[in-house]
């Protein structure tokens, strides 16, 4: 086989992404809109429905094809139906991007400091969410023969120092042990742990003029902080055929913020 640039094409591929209507400049915006740039038809899946009904109009009248649908990934009759939709609108699924989370939302300080409540909430979405959509999703995806998960972790993770971090490393541990799991069904799944991102919810986490910016700006490689379309290139790499032999793996797509000393 001769490598071809071609190979990072997803004609004909159905991706289903969650998470990619809420805030305008999200990285679920990005996201689709490469999915459905590199040819797949795109299942904007969102819990705010008219924030996923303007990024599918967005890509459709770019010329691609795209569906928003309402989930509420923590809710498993909700993503039933997102399933169910995916196969009525476009025929089936073959890829899936757990994109949505709670992110702002959770509190930052004390971990010892949030409710039970508050606890279970950030689980039941940022990871039983996920768990669920892939429960759903996984079937369509046999039944096509194969398939590409990638589960949207986060630099937050590596290590965990708030809640949100625990939520996102207990999701890498989603991502290994479904890769160990899907393999045999030709279904590969990966993570991307995105660094500073500035989407309009990342603004809001690392303001410019934040102390704790200008403090970890000085041990990162690149650049601390990123744009959504800066990590396009790596999830189109765990979806598409570039990445068939590519499992278990989590890619930081944060400046080089992971290595830092
Ligand atoms: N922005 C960053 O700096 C950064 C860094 C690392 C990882 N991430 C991750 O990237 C992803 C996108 O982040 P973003 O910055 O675009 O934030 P965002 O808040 O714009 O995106 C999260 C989306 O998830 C949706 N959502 C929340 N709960 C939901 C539910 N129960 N069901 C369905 N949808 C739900 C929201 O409506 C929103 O559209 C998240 O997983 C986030 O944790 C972001």
């Amino acid at each position: 086989m001769t490598f071809s640039t071609e190979s990072y094409r997803i004609d004909g591929k159905v991706a289903v992404i969650t998470g990619a209507g809420g805030r305008g400049n999200s990285i679920g915006r990005a996201y689709a809109c490469g999915l459905a740039a590199a040819g797949a038809s795109v299942i904007v899946a969102d819990l705010n429905l008219e924030g996923a009904e303007l990024v599918a109009r967005e890509i459709v009248e770019a010329g691609g094809k795209a569906h928003a649908v309402q989930v509420d990934i923590s809710d498993a009759a909700s993503v039933a139906r997102m399933a169910a939709a995916s196969k009525a609108v476009f025929g089936g699924v073959d890829i899936l991007i757990n994109n949505a989370a709670l992110m702002v939302e959770v509190p930052h300080g004390s971990t010892l400091g949030v409710t039970s409540e508050i606890w279970d909430k950030v689980m039941r979405v940022n990871l039983t969410g996920a768990f669920l959509c892939c429960q759903a999703l996984v079937p369509l995806m046999r039944e096509r023969g194969g398939g590409k998960i990638v589960n949207q972790v986060s630099a937050g993770a590596f290590p965990p120092a708030t809640l949100y971090g625990i939520s996102k490393l207990a999701l890498w541990g989603l991502t290994t042990t479904l890769a160990r799991e899907l393999g045999k069904d030709k279904i590969n799944v990966n993570a991307i742990a995105p660094g500073a991102t500035m989407s309009d919810a990342g603004k809001a986490l690392t303001p410019t003029d934040s102390p704790f910016v200008k403090a970890i700006e000085a041990s990162v490689p690149l650049r601390f902080r990123g744009q959504p379309d800066e990590l396009v290139g790596a999830m189109l790499l765990l979806c598409s055929p570039a990445g068939d032999w590519i499992t278990g793996q989590v890619l930081n797509v944060d400046g080089g913020w992971v290595i830092r000393v």
